[in-house]
């Protein structure tokens, strides 16, 4: 099949959470069963290196209302020979330093960027002759090339696949303004309360929903957690309308960047029945965050935007208790500023316990997926989550909250049949985080136990290729429908 991969971040290139991480291992594993795939990403500041060196294939006009706005597809060499590298080069909308905005900001014209990334990718299926089966657009950043498919675009025959639109957060739905509909170049006729309109707005997202010809979340729980209220964000019932075509297909992870045994980003390896380097590196994670060195305490370990989504609601009041637990805590991440301040003040009460560094850096999540015994995610939801999935595999055992991908990926360890990967909780509460963290605590003084849990989940198999297959059986679903 010919795979048109439309997304706003993908690694190596531009990252601000899993939505990178996904968008860079799928592409390729799909090159990898056979299929043609172009992935488009906008031309970042970042990806902008001396190092990298991009071709031109085309020039794009696209006309934003009365303005025409110029600019090119770029491509790199690739690192798969299935797979095409391609940038929408804008440096007025994407030679900028972040992606969206400084810290948790929106560009006010991220509208508008993207409005132009869409087309302009539509553009260069046209000019370049693609020729593409599936169209694959991913939140709300990309949610406009199902709806052009059935407009603006849908007459011509240069466009004929099919399209698949995948939800990775409902809480993060791009809207705008009802003007940008001009803009857009979209007909009035499309803003009504089936389609576009959200509250007398035009939600991007929304469009995606409507007019793609499948949908799918990243988790098969989110698949159905988001036709009720509490994690619908208000588009419940309009996907509730669509639940014959919307399906849940867990992210896989990339097992070589995650994999303790040769991670480039720590000094000392380690694997099933040689777990000696991770112990070291328990002893260089607590030196990199400042903290005393204890083997005897658990160390719990976080990596994450810093965003109520993740469970902050629980996990700050639970802190200020943290005197009356056995254990050390470590925090990686950058986000809400109140949640940072939280975090700092926290830190300098409880030197020896907690420790919080501001920032995103790579190298460090490596060290606390490697170093840290416990991995926490008591997220309020979560579409996926790919944190717990690269813990099990360094030997941490993830501590997670029953939804979305986090329970689709973990389960509770039995003590009566040794069997289970994790530590989870239902209820959203600070009793039941508190609980099932003194539970862990406990179980950590048994060490054989410990061992057996820890092996569990280093056995775990979430790496891409079963999920690769299943997006290939919803992409053949769809061409065999239109
Ligand atoms: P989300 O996409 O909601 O942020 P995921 O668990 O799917 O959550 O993915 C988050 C990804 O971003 C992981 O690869 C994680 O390691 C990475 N990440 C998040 N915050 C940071 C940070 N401060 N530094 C480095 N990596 C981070
Ligand atoms: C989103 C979700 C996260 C998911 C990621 C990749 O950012 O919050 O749960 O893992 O997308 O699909």
């Amino acid at each position: 099949m010919n795979i048109l991969f439309a997304v706003s971040e993908a690694t190596p290139f531009a990252k601000t959470g899993g939505l990178a991480d996904v968008a860079g291992a799928l592409p390729t594993a799909l090159a990898e069963r056979g299929h043609r795939v172009h992935l488009f990403l906008p031309l970042y500041q970042e990806i902008q290196t001396p190092e990298r060196k991009f071709t031109e294939i085309t020039k794009v006009t696209i006309p934003l209302g009365a303005e025409q706005v110029t600019g090119s597809i770029v491509n790199l060499p690739s690192y798969h020979p299935n797979l095409n590298l391609s940038f929408v080069r804008q440096d007025n909308y994407f030679d900028r330093p972040f992606l969206y905005g400084p810290a948790g900001e929106e560009y006010p014209d991220n509208g508008i960027r993207f409005i132009f990334f869409c087309r302009a990718i539509l553009e260069a299926v046209s000019l370049l002759n693609l020729n593409i089966d599936i169209y694959h657009a991913h939140d709300w950043q990309t949610a406009l090339i199902p709806v052009y498919l059935k407009t603006l675009y849908k007459d011509l025959p240069s466009y004929g696949g099919g399209s698949l639109f995948t939800i990775h957060n409902l809480g993060y739905q791009g809207i705008q303004e009802k003007e940008l509909m001009t803009l857009a170049g979209l007909d009035w006729e499309e803003f009504t309360f089936e389609r576009l309109e959200f509250f007398d707005r035009l939600n991007l997202l929304k469009g995606g929903l409507v007019y793609a010809d499948a949908l799918n979340t990243v988790s098969r729980a989110y698949s159905r957690e988001i036709l009720q209220p509490e994690f619908g964000f208000g588009l419940e019932s309009v996907l509730a309308q669509r639940r014959n075509n919307l399906h849940g297909i867990l992210n896989g992870i990339d097992c070589q960047e995650w994999n303790p045994a040769d991670d480039p980003f720590i000094s000392n390896h380690f694997r099933i029945g040689r777990m000696a380097g991770k112990k070291i590196c328990k002893k260089k994670l607590l030196s990199a965050f400042n903290l005393p060195h204890e083997n005897r305490l658990p160390l719990v370990g976080m990596v994450s935007r810093l965003v109520t989504q993740k469970g902050f609601d629980l996990i700050l009041p639970l802190l200020k208790k943290v005197a009356a637990f056995e254990t050390q805590f470590v925090f990686l991440g950058t986000g809400d500023p109140e949640i940072e301040e939280s975090l700092t003040i926290l830190a300098r009460q409880y030197p020896s316990q907690i420790a919080f560094i501001r920032g995103y850096d790579n190298r460090l999540a490596h060290l606390i997926e490697a170093g840290a015994d416990i991995f926490l995610m008591p997220s309020h939801y979560e579409p996926c989550g790919l944190n717990q999935m690269y813990s099990l595999r360094y030997g941490t055992v993830p501590l997670v909250r029953a939804v979305g991908g986090l329970d689709d990926s973990i389960t509770s360890f039995n003590l009566e049949n040794g069997g289970g990967n994790g530590f989870k909780f239902n209820d959203y509460t600070i009793k039941a985080l508190e609980q099932t963290l003194k539970e862990a605590l406990q179980l950590y003084q048994e060490p054989r136990l410990w061992q057996k849990l820890r092996q569990n989940g280093m056995r775990c198999d979430f790496s891409w290729s079963q999920s690769a297959a299943k997006y290939e059986d919803l992409y053949e679903k769809i061409k065999s429908q239109i």
